[in-house]
C-alpha cells in the first residue's frame, strides 16, 4: 500500500511567524497542497479509520501485544493454571473511588492472594499499588503480576484541556505529545493502563461525555485516536514510562438517544460502519492493546454482549489480537438490558460475545468456572481471554519489572516540559467565537489602554471552592499562575477585582449588584462563566444547554453597565448562548484547559497568543437542534435559498427540511474559530477533473496509487497585521453515488510560519465513501470562515470503482444475521 504522495509549493514567505508578530498588512502567500490518495484500503470504510495505517500497523508490531516472540511464555504459564486461576486473570475491581454500582467487595488482599483478580484499578497511591503487587508476586502460586489501571484522561498530574479542548488544536501530533506525559506521570506511581482514549463519536452536546471526546467527526477523531494510542503506548510498550491504552467504549456510546448517558442507541450498520467505528479502526491499527466495551444496547443488543461488533467486526474483519475489557458492572447490567435472565447467563453472553475482562461486575468470578464446567462455556474461550490479559502484561514488561521505583514520581511530575506542553496546547485549544470592535476596533486582544479589569463569574481560581475550580483543573501547581494573577502580574494586583456574582447552579448568596459595581469600577469586565467540571463528562447530561443557574442574569446586568465584556465559557460542550453572541462583543470557548489555563488564558486575552483552535463540534443556537452535526445528510428538501430567519409563508418557504422557529444551522458550525488576523483564500484548484475508475481500482488493488491521487491547492494569504496560525480544511462530497453522501472533512493542515513540506499531511488518506455509482466530488477548502470553494470532479469513469464498493457492501455481514443467530442461542 503507498501511502499519499505529498507534493507543496510554497513561497517561502510567511504567513505568520511562529514567535511574535510581524508588521504589515501585506498579504503573505502560502500555497497549500492536498493530496487525497483515494481508496488505497481493502475494506470498505476501513481506511477511514486509519489515516496512517502503514505507521500504525508498524507501532502495532513495535508495541509487542501480539509479538508471536511472547507466545511461548504466554503458553508456559497458561498450561500451569487451574480454572480458578485463569478466571482470575479475567477480573477486574475497583479498589478506590467508584463511579457505578460496585460489590461491594473489598477483600482483594485475599483475592490476590488466591490468584483471583488479574487486574485492579483507581489505585492511586504508590505504596498501596506496590503492597498489592507483592502479594501477587510473591503471594500468589503462579507469582502473576497485577495489571494497575485508571481513566488518565487528559494527563495524569499535568492536566491538558478536556479531550475536547485537545480535539480543538487539530493537531494530533500535539495530543501523542500530551499522551506521553500522561503516561510518563501515571507510570511514574505504577499506572501502566489507562482507559483512554475515549473515541466516541459525539453528535448531541446533551451528552455529557461530549467533554471525553475529539468531536463529531470520523477522520479527525481517527487521526486523534491514533494519536493518543502512540503517545501512550510509545514505540515500546515494555519501556517503563508507557501504558498501554484502552479505546472505548465499543462502540455507538455517543449515540445515546436524547443524549441521556446510558441511553440505547440505534445506529443502521452503514452508520456504524462510516462514522462511528472508524475512530476505534485507527486505534486498533495504532496498536492499542485495549479496548472496552460499552453500556449502550445497539441495535437491541447490548454493547458487551454483542457479537457482531466485538468478534466480527474487531476480531474478523480487524483482526484486534489485544484484551477487551468490560465497563464498569458493563457485564452484570446484561440482566437490566433483559438480555439475560440471570448473572450466569450475563457472564456467559459477555465472555461468548467477546469481553474478556470483567470489570468490577463481579461476575466472571462468581460463575465462570461453573459454566466451564458445566459445558455452557469452552474452556477455549477462557483461555483466550487470558492469552489475552498475559501477552498485554508481558508486553508490558510487568513479568520483569513489577514494582514502580518510589523514586521515579519527583522525575516524572510537571516537568518544565510538560508545563509548557500544556500551556501550549491549551493556548491552540482556545476557541475565538467573537471578536467584535468596541470603540473601532477589535476588542481582543486587550488594549494597553486597559488598566483595570474586573473579573466576574463563578468559575474560580479557588481550589477550596466547590464548584468551578481552577478552570478544570483539580489539582493546582505551585509556579503556574491562575488566570487573576496573571492578570494581576501585568495589570498590578489593585488592578484586578474579583467578583464571583452567582453560584454556577446555585441560586443563593447572590451578589449580582456587587459584580456590577465592580464591574463600574473597571475600564473592561471579562466573565467567566459556564459549567463547573462536574456538569460534563459521565453521568452528566443536560436537557437544557444554557449558562447555568443565575449566570444569564449576571451577563446581561454585566452588559447593561455599557463596560466592554469579555466572555470567556468554560464548559465540557457547547452551550447556547444566543444572547450573548447577539450583545456581547468578545466571546472565547476556553473549554477546561487544565493546569496552565492561568497563561494560556492571559497570553491569548493580551495579544501573545494568536487564537487558532477551531470547533470540533458544530455549536447549537438552541437544544431543540441537537443532535447537530456538520456531515449530515442533505436531505431531499435542503433549504437553500430559503431565508430561515424569517417564519415560512407561502408553499417554498414552508415545505422545505427546516424548523418554524429556528434557523437550521449552528450558531458556529463544525471546524469554525475566529483570530486576531484575517486570511483569505484564492480559488482551490485540482489538478485533475476525473479521477479514472482504473487508477481508483489500481490504487485499491495497492498498484499505481500515485495515479489515484488528486491535489487539491488552495491559496491561503494572511490578510490582517497580525501572526497566526490557520487550520485549513479540505472537504470533499460525493455526488451522484446511490448512497447519500455528506460532506466530510478528508484533510486538516494547521499552517503557521514554515512550509508545508515536511508536515504530516501525507500520514492522512482520502475518506472513501461508501456508494455504487459513478459520483462527482465536490471539493471545498474552508479556513476559519464559511467561505468554502467548490470544483467538481464528475465523470463515468468512476463506475467500476463504486461498483466495487456495492459488491462490498452487499457482502457485508448483516447486524441482523448476527442479531438472529444471538436470539437463537440459549
Ligand atoms: C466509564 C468508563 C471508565 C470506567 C472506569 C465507567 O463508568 O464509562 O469510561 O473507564 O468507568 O472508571
Amino acid at each position: 500500500m503507498q501511502l499519499p504522495v505529498r507534493r507543496a509549493t510554497t513561497d517561502s514567505s510567511l504567513i505568520a511567524g511562529d514567535r511574535g508578530y510581524s508588521a504589515g498588512s501585506q498579504a503573505r502567500r502560502l500555497v497549500l497542497s492536498f493530496l487525497c490518495a483515494v481508496l488505497i484500503s481493502s475494506t470498505l470504510s476501513a481506511h477511514a479509520a486509519n489515516p496512517s495505517s502503514t505507521a500504525s500497523q508498524q507501532g502495532s508490531r513495535e508495541t509487542g501485544v501480539i509479538d508471536p516472540s511472547l507466545d511461548a511464555r504466554v503458553e508456559s504459564i497458561l498450561r500451569s493454571m487451574t480454572l480458578e486461576e485463569k478466571v482470575g486473570q479475567l477480573v477486574q475491581y475497583s479498589a478506590g473511588q467508584a463511579t457505578g454500582p460496585g460489590t461491594g467487595r473489598t477483600d482483594y488482599e485475599d483475592m490476590i492472594a488466591r490468584g483471583q483478580i488479574g487486574s485492579l484499578f483507581n489505585v492511586v497511591d504508590t505504596p498501596l499499588v506496590k503492597q498489592y503487587q507483592h502479594i501477587a508476586v510473591e503471594k500468589s502460586r503462579l507469582h502473576i503480576p497485577l495489571l494497575f489501571g485508571l481513566d488518565v484522561i487528559h494527563g495524569f498530574r499535568t492536566e491538558f484541556p478536556i479531550p475536547l479542548g485537545m480535539a480543538s488544536t487539530w493537531e494530533p501530533a500535539l495530543v501523542e505529545k500530551a499522551s506521553h506525559v500522561a503516561a510518563l506521570e501515571a507510570s511514574a506511581i505504577g499506572i501502566r493502563w489507562t482507559f483512554s482514549p475515549m473515541v466516541d463519536i459525539a453528535r448531541d452536546a446533551r451528552w455529557g461525555r461530549m467533554a471525553e471526546s475529539a468531536g463529531e467527526d470520523p477522520y479527525l477523531g481517527s487521526a486523534m485516536a491514533a494519536a493518543y494510542v502512540r503517545g501512550y503506548q510509545g514505540p515500546h510498550l515494555d519501556a517503563p514510562d508507557t501504558m498501554s491504552a484502552c479505546a472505548k467504549h465499543f462502540v455507538g456510546y455517543g449515540a445515546v438517544e436524547a443524549g441521556r448517558d446510558y441511553n440505547t442507541t440505534e445506529i443502521s450498520e452503514h452508520t456504524l460502519r462510516e462514522f462511528y467505528l472508524p475512530p476505534f479502526h485507527a486505534a486498533v491499527n495504532a496498536g492499542a492493546a485495549t479496548l472496552m466495551s460499552a453500556f449502550n444496547s445497539l441495535n437491541g443488543v447490548p454493547a458487551t454482549a454483542n457479537p457482531f461488533t466485538l468478534t466480527q467486526v474487531l476480531r474478523k474483519e480487524w483482526g484486534f489480537k489485544g484484551l477487551v475489557v468490560s465497563d464498569w458492572n458493563s457485564v452484570g447490567e446484561l440482566v437490566p438490558h433483559g438480555i439475560a435472565a440471570d448473572d450466569a447467563t450475563a457472564a456467559r453472553k459477555a465472555l461468548l460475545a467477546g469481553v474478556d475482562m470483567d470489570m468490577v461486575s463481579s461476575l466472571y468470578h462468581d460463575h465462570l468456572a461453573q459454566l466451564v464446567r458445566s459445558g455452557a462455556v469452552p474452556e477455549a474461550r477462557v483461555d483466550e481471554g487470558v492469552r489475552r490479559v498475559l501477552r498485554v502484561k508481558f508486553a508490558l514488561g510487568l513479568f520483569e519489572h513489577p514494582y514502580v521505583d518510589e523514586g521515579r514520581a519527583q522525575q516524572a511530575f510537571f516537568l518544565p516540559e510538560s508545563l509548557q506542553l500544556a500551556q501550549t496546547i491549551a493556548e491552540r485549544s482556545l476557541v475565538l467565537l467573537k471578536n467584535a470592535p468596541a470603540d473601532g476596533k477589535p476588542l481582543l486582544p486587550i488594549s494597553k489602554d486597559v488598566k483595570k479589569v474586573a473579573v466576574i463569574g463563578p468559575i474560580a481560581d479557588n481550589p477550596s471552592d466547590p464548584e468551578g475550580t481552577l478552570f478544570g483543573s483539580t489539582a493546582p501547581k505551585s509556579g503556574v499562575l491562575s488566570f487573576p494573577a496573571e492578570l494581576a502580574r501585568r495589570l498590578g494586583e489593585n488592578n484586578v477585582i474579583r467578583a464571583k456574582g452567582v453560584g454556577v447552579t446555585k441560586a443563593s448568596n447572590e451578589r449580582i449588584a456587587e459584580a456590577v459595581a465592580v464591574a463600574r469600577g473597571a475600564d473592561l469586565a471579562i466573565l467567566t462563566l459556564g459549567e463547573s467540571p462536574d456538569m460534563s463528562g459521565e453521568a452528566a447530561s443536560r436537557s437544557n444547554l444554557g449558562l447555568p443557574g443565575r449566570q444569564q442574569q449576571l451577563l446581561e446586568a454585566v452588559v447593561a453597565t455599557g463596560k466592554p465584556v469579555v466572555l470567556i465559557l468554560f464548559s465540557g460542550r457547547p452551550l447556547t448562548v444566543p444572547w450573548a453572541v447577539e450583545h456581547v462583543p468578545a466571546i472565547l470557548a476556553a473549554w477546561l484547559p487544565g493546569t496552565a489555563a492561568g497563561p494560556a488564558l492571559a497570553r491569548t486575552l493580551f495579544g501573545e497568543s494568536n487564537p487558532s483552535g477551531r470547533l470540533v463540534v458544530s455549536w447549537p443556537r438552541s437544544v431543540g437542534q441537537e443532535p447537530l452535526y456538520y456531515n449530515a445528510l442533505n436531505t431531499g428538501r435542503p433549504p437553500d435559498t430559503v431565508d430561515l430567519t424569517q417564519p415560512p409563508r407561502d408553499v417554498p418557504t414552508r415545505y422545505v427540511s427546516r424548523y418554524i422557529d429556528e434557523v437550521n444551522s449552528p450558531q458556529f458550525p463544525f471546524g469554525y474559530g475566529a483570530s486576531y488576523t484575517t486570511y483569505s483564500y484564492g480559488q482551490t484548484q485540482v489538478n485533475k477533473s476525473q479521477l479514472s475508475a482504473a487508477d481508483l481500482n489500481q490504487g485499491l488493488n495497492g498498484k499505481g496509487a500515485a495515479s489515484a491521487v488528486l491535489i487539491a491547492e488552495a491559496e491561503v494569504s494572511n490578510t490582517g497585521s497580525r501572526a497566526g496560525e490557520e487550520i485549513v480544511q479540505l472537504y470533499v462530497r460525493l455526488q451522484g453515488t446511490s448512497t447519500a453522501q455528506p460532506r466530510a472533512l478528508e484533510r486538516q493542515q494547521r499552517v503557521r510560519g514554515r512550509t508545508i513540506q515536511g508536515d504530516r499531511l501525507d500520514q492522512s488518506g482520502f475518506r472513501p465513501r461508501s456508494g455504487d455509482r459513478p459520483g462527482n466530488r465536490a471539493i471545498g477548502s474552508r479556513g476559519k470562515s464559511r467561505r468554502r470553494r467548490k470544483k467538481n470532479i464528475s465523470g463515468p469513469k468512476a463506475r467500476s470503482h463504486f461498483n466495487r464498493l456495492t459488491a462490498r457492501l452487499k457482502s457485508c455481514p448483516s447486524l441482523f444475521a448476527a442479531k438472529s443467530e444471538l436470539i437463537r442461542s440459549p
